[in-house]
């Protein structure tokens, strides 16, 4: 096989990236620097996600010859990469340099330096709206379970009517009928 065809130019973009998002950026403190490591953190995934691209020629696509590029990842393989380099993120803080008990943030890794609000309660000034009334799983030990999702507040559970239809069958032709069954639907909301 040989390089052919146009691999995305990433070197170009990641220069681009980073004078049009990096400019942005004022000030020399913290923040500031965050945003830098951060902003690099993400180019960096875009080129580590870069994947090769072939394409085969040759009678009825045999390969005797096969052209290959490289591609950049889709928005969404960036965005899933992200998103657990974020439930994974590194909070950093002022200090001397080698009084440092955790190992430093590697250029992959999110950093961030203020603790996250508590999304539990509702608050004005923060913008959260708190948890209360969200309808959450009684058997999920994940997020989405009662116990997390209503941070220890407990829940109601109620329960629902729901007529569908059901049963359905065709008829030559051209129709479908069908029963309608109801059933009772369990329902639990935080507190
Ligand atoms: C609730 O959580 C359990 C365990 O994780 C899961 O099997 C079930 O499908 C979930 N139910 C709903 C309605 O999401
Ligand atoms: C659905 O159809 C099956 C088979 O015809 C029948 O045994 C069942 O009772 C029906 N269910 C309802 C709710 O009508
Ligand atoms: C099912 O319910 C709908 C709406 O409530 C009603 O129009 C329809 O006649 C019902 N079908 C049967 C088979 O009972």
């Amino acid at each position: 096989w040989h390089w052919g065809g146009c691999s995305d130019n990433i070197d170009f973009g990641r220069l681009f990236g980073r004078e049009f998002v990096d400019s942005g950026e004022k000030g020399r403190d913290l923040r500031f620097l965050m945003n830098l490591h951060n902003n690099e953190a993400g180019r960096t995934t875009v080129f580590s996600e870069m994947r090769q691209e072939c394409k085969c020629h040759g009678m009825s696509g045999s390969c005797t010859v096969r052209t290959c590029w490289m591609r950049l990842p889709t928005l969404r393989a960036v965005g899933d990469v992200l998103r657990d380099r974020f439930d994974g993120a590194s909070r950093v803080l002022y200090g001397n340099r080698g009084n440092n008990p955790h190992k430093p943030p590697s250029p992959h890794d999110l950093v961030y330096f203020e603790k996250s609000p508590n999304f539990c309660t509702y608050s004005g000034r923060l913008g959260t709206a708190g948890t209360a009334g969200r309808s959450c799983n009684s058997s999920s030990p994940a997020l989405d379970g009662c116990e997390l999702l209503c941070c220890g507040r407990g829940h109601r559970t109620r329960t629902q009517r729901v007529t569908e239809r059901c049963n359905c069958t065709f008829h030559w032709c051209c129709h479908v009928s069908c029963r309608n069954c109801t059933h009772t639907r369990v329902l639990h909301e935080c507190l």
